[in-house]
């Protein structure tokens, strides 16, 4: 595992998933049942932008340095939330952000397999479980939740050639033993042809109502660049669909230099 994600932290492609987390999680908050989720690629949970590693890549600036001075629109409350954690000096991960939103009765179980990765994530959120096991190795053990309603969210470092056959292999196995929690699975978008048969394997496994999420920044033709990403939705709470455009829309107008292609797009992949 050479991946680290404090490169990364506060790029396009974080603010986009962060976005779609937060949105969920607020959706899942609208009845006061009991809720749980898993963050089944963790990370640190706080970045300091600037670290050498952030320093080095500058990727925040073309995230979310360009959203921090938003004020209204559909983005405001995300932003609102990054800027609390320190934004654009510091910025919250996945397992920070899970943290501001949950309320007293749900529950939140955190799993990272890089070691400093883990004891960092431990520092900052000591009173929370922090696994340290393979992404979907844990999916699979720890649903389905004793809350019977939550969220698995998954976001893979694509280190791996077969990290999107085993994600949908992990989200199919998931979606047999709870068919009722929603499941998030972001991706990067380099070239077309891995996102159509991350698809096509989850309409092969026979899921239902599953949604892609996905922001351009420009046609996907160089593979060699991350053109843009996606987030997978499977059982997307209600009104996901147009809460998501907008959203998306509005990370469009802040995060694209209007290249050819740029755009979003929200596709249903399997029907309810
Ligand atoms: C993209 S980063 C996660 C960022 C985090 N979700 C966030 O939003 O702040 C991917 C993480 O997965 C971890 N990782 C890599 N392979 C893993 C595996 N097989 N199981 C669990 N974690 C893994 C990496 O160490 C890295 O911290």
């Amino acid at each position: 595992m050479n991946y680290r994600h404090a490169f990364h932290a506060g790029n396009f492609a974080d603010c986009m998933k962060h976005a779609l987390l937060c949105a969920i999680v607020e959706a899942l908050k609208r009845k006061p049942t009991p809720i749980r989720v898993l963050d089944t690629h963790a990370g640190r949970g706080l970045y300091d932008l600037s670290a050498p590693e952030a320093l080095r890549s500058g990727e925040w600036h073309e995230g979310v340095a360009r959203l921090i001075t938003l004020a209204d629109g559909p983005l405001a409350p995300f932003v609102t939330l990054v800027a609390s954690h320190g934004a654009p000096r510091r910025y919250p991960g996945s397992p920070m952000l899970l943290e501001a939103l949950l309320r007293p009765q749900d529950a939140l179980v955190l799993n990272e397999l890089q070691p400093e990765e883990a004891a960092q994530l431990k520092r900052h959120l000591p009173h929370r479980p922090v696994h340290r096991r393979d992404a979907y190795e844990c999916a699979r053990a720890l649903t389905p939740f004793p809350e019977r309603r939550g969220l698995v969210f998954y976001d893979p470092p694509y280190e791996r050639t077969d990290e999107f056959e085993r994600l949908s292999a992990a989200i199919a196995q998931v979606w047999r033993r709870a068919r009722g929690h929603i499941q998030a699975a972001w991706y990067p978008i380099k070239h077309l042809a891995p996102i159509h048969a991350f698809h096509h394997a989850l309409r092969e496994a026979g899921l239902r109502d599953v949604v892609a999420a996905e922001l351009w920044l420009r046609e996907p033709l160089n593979a060699a660049r991350l053109n843009g990403c996606g987030l997978v939705v499977v059982n997307p709470p209600y009104g996901f669909e147009s809460e998501g455009m907008a959203l998306l829309q509005a990370l469009l107008d802040r995060l694209s230099d209007g290249e050819e292609g740029a755009g979003v797009r929200i596709a249903r992949i399997a029907d309810e």
